[in-house]
């Protein structure tokens, strides 16, 4: 039987691309979103962090026309963390969110309508487990009814949103979170909403609740989905830090090549996964410098990629290596990885002196035409359709030019 995904599973997958942020009240110490549990920060030191949150910088419209420009096309922001910290208003629920310390701004809000100018879709990170709540650990089902009466305000102030991801029912596995309520709820003021619940580190991947749309490989390297025992289709998010931590750490000096990431998202795409990119905005909400570069070199490759980046399915035609193939529109794009840069032997030390002949496998179709999308550039081809083979010239880029993973669409006869 094959699996329809629902529409909000269709389009979320459409979206394929998206921007997680991380901000908070530990932001403002700069060394990570788990400082006040894994320093062991004294209460008193991190109430200051609270009373000096002014969220002065932090400018929704800038963050979301910078996330649009890398191709992205969702965020995922972190309203409440494991501090119990809440960036919206909870209106009269907590004292420990926005509007109680000198920001006294609703930042979701400011963050809901920043995304819809620029069609954006806004999807809630919310923490279920809490450091700082008692009731927590001495009554859970009290804390179980604060944690819902929290995502239903974010359900009920901020219009339509794209989805509400959860984070924390590892840390008390065996316990019972009253899941079929928190989530029927949602369903009830939120039909169109995903419903994520990141199964951490050491369960990447894995499936739980039923209502459950996306499963999360964080920090991992999506697989392909088998739905084979699965009751409805669920897709696949993977999420990635752009050096070690998820909040801002300064002195994490360790960043991902832009090789890095855009070799993760197409490798994404090619198992039919979004890929969620994180950034952690300072103590004061601006995106720090390096992030923003980052996101601007993945924005020239995804506008370059974009005809089949968002909705090019994966196809049945094989290629070697980290290169795949997805299709739309009864095109095949290739996507070629590990070209070298041809230039004059004095000047251009080439990467590696790699192969030009390419081949394609299981190839049924009579090809027209095959050209690299960035420069129309044709290349030669031969095909044969007994055996299926294709074998294409994949010459290296020109002088001036690194694509990094660089795309060729193939046109058929009719
Ligand atoms: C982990 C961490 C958390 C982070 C999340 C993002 O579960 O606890 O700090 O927000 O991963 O995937």
């Amino acid at each position: 039987m094959t699996l329809i995904p629902e529409k909000r599973i269709k389009e979320f997958e459409h979206r394929a691309f998206g921007l997680f942020i991380h901000w908070g009240l530990y932001s403002q110490l700069n060394q990570g979103e788990w400082t006040l549990t894994l320093h062991n920060i004294p209460k008193e030191k991190y109430r200051t962090c609270f009373e000096n949150f002014t969220a002065k910088d932090f400018d929704a419209d800038k963050i979301v026309k910078l996330a649009k420009q890398a191709g992205m096309k969702y965020i995922t922001l972190t309203t409440r963390h494991h501090d119990g910290f809440s960036l919206y208003d909870t209106r009269g629920l907590s004292d420990y969110d926005v509007m109680h310390c000198p920001c006294q701004r609703d930042l979701i809000q400011e963050f809901v309508d920043a995304c819809r100018k620029e069609d954006i879709l806004p999807v809630f990170y919310h923490t279920t487990l809490d450091w700082v709540h008692p009731d927590f650990d001495q009554n859970f089902d009290a804390y179980l009814e604060y944690l819902r009466k929290s995502v239903e305000i974010l359900c009920t102030h901020y219009g339509k949103i794209g989805g509400l991801w959860f984070d924390g029912n590892w840390s008390k596995r065996d316990a019972d979170w009253k899941l079929d309520e928190l989530y029927g709820m949602i369903r009830r003021l939120q039909p169109d909403a995903m419903i994520i619940n990141n199964t951490g580190l050491s369960k990447q991947g894995q499936t739980g609740h039923p209502e459950i749309d996306s499963v999360t490989f964080e920090q991992g390297r999506a697989t392909p989905m088998d739905r084979t025992n699965m009751s409805k289709y669920v897709t696949s998010e993977m999420c990635q830090t752009t050096n070690h931590h998820w909040g801002v750490a300064e002195n994490d000096l360790d960043y991902k090549s832009p090789r890095l990431l855009i070799e993760t998202l197409c490798h994404a795409r090619k198992v039919g996964s979004n890929y969620l990119l994180n950034i952690g905005l300072d103590g004061d909400g601006n995106v720090i410098k390096i992030q923003e570069a980052l996101l601007e070199i993945i924005g020239r490759w995804t506008n370059m990629a974009k005809e089949s980046l968002y909705d090019g399915k994966i196809s049945d035609i094989h290629c070697e290596g980290k290169d795949f193939v997805l299709e739309k529109n009864g095109k095949a794009y290739i996507y070629v990885h590990d070209l070298p840069l041809i230039g004059h032997k004095d000047v251009v030390a080439a990467y590696a002196n790699t192969d030009e002949n390419h081949r394609l496998e299981n190839c049924s179709r009579k090809i027209k035409s095959i050209h690299w999308i960035d420069n129309n550039e044709e290349l030669l081809f031969s095909q044969d359709l007994d055996s299926k083979f294709v074998s294409y010239r994949a010459m290296g880029f020109t002088y001036g030019f690194d694509w990094i993973v660089r795309i060729a669409e193939v046109e058929f006869e009719n």
